[in-house]
């Protein structure tokens, strides 16, 4: 073999590994098309998500103490995600707690103030792709409430005591401190059909069925079940979703059961 022949085989040679290199390489640079998308929707960066579709597994430790949850509060169950915090009316939040990814939840009822429209990342990243999918079949489904802080959920604990009285109110109120909803793991949600109102009803829409029916895809749970009172401490409400993260969503929602027993708290 002459030089010249075997200089343009090497040549050759280096540009197919090149080529190998270039195709090994671009598909994981960055976010998808469909990622770039959703995330200049949502607002929400992507790289965040990742992680609830696989929860992350942290020592207990280690979750109560990013969570800021102390540990006399946290279920004993060997459920070890940031996302898996017990919140209810025997494990309190605290009163300062505050979680450090908040993001605005889309999308939002526009006649609620934005202060309180906002989730975890995971979660309000996890809600826009929820209504995404309703949307596909025809299902308006927007946030009304995610995180409520301490004082906010004192201002409403205050209120429905002086409509329904104390029994009544903790019925289908949280004391300060005691609300799901200062995780920034809860939304509430409704829909054009009821008038974006938090209604019994709302479980016997078309909206509210899709819900019941796929939420855990998107790693949600319906949290108040119907008939489940005695175990959740709360009465039935269709419009209540907590984030989980897909894995336990899917189990709670395939055994019918509640957040209380899948962490063995009961
Ligand atoms: N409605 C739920 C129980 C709350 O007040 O957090
Ligand atoms: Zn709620």
């Amino acid at each position: 073999m002459g030089r010249p022949t075997l200089n343009v085989l090497v040549a050759v040679l280096a540009l197919l590994v090149l080529i190998g290199l270039v195709l090994l390489v671009v598909p994981y640079a960055g976010n998808s098309v469909g990622e770039q998308q959703e995330e200049a929707e949502s607002g929400i960066s992507a790289e965040l998500e990742s992680q609830p579709r696989k929860e992350t597994l942290q020592s207990d430790a280690s979750r109560q103490a990013s969570s800021g949850i102390s540990e006399e509060n946290s279920q004993t169950a060997d459920r070890s995600s940031e996302y898996l915090i017990l919140v209810n009316k025997t494990h309190g939040i605290g009163k300062t707690y505050k979680p450090k990814d908040l993001k605005a939840a889309k999308p939002a009822a526009s006649d609620r103030p934005e202060e309180y429209q906002k989730l975890r990342k995971a979660a309000a990243r996890a809600f826009y792709r929820l209504s995404k999918g309703a949307k596909k079949k025809d299902c308006v489904i927007k946030l009304t409430t995610g995180f409520r802080p301490y004082d906010y959920q004192k201002t409403l604990y205050k209120q429905y005591i002086q409509a329904d009285g104390k029994k009544r109110a903790e019925q289908y109120s949280a004391k300060p401190g005691y609300s799901e909803h200062q995780s920034g793991l809860s939304a509430d949600v409704s829909s054009p059909s009821v008038d974006y109102e938090l209604t019994r009803s709302y479980g016997k829409t078309k909206e509210g069925k899709w819900l019941a029916k796929n939420a855990h895809k998107y790693g949600f749970i319906i949290r108040y079940p119907k008939g489940r009172e005695d175990i959740t401490g709360y009465e039935y409400e269709p419009w209540h979703i907590r984030y989980v993260g897909t894995d336990a969503a899917k189990e709670i929602y395939e055994q019918g059961i509640t957040l209380e027993e899948y962490l063995g708290d009961i």
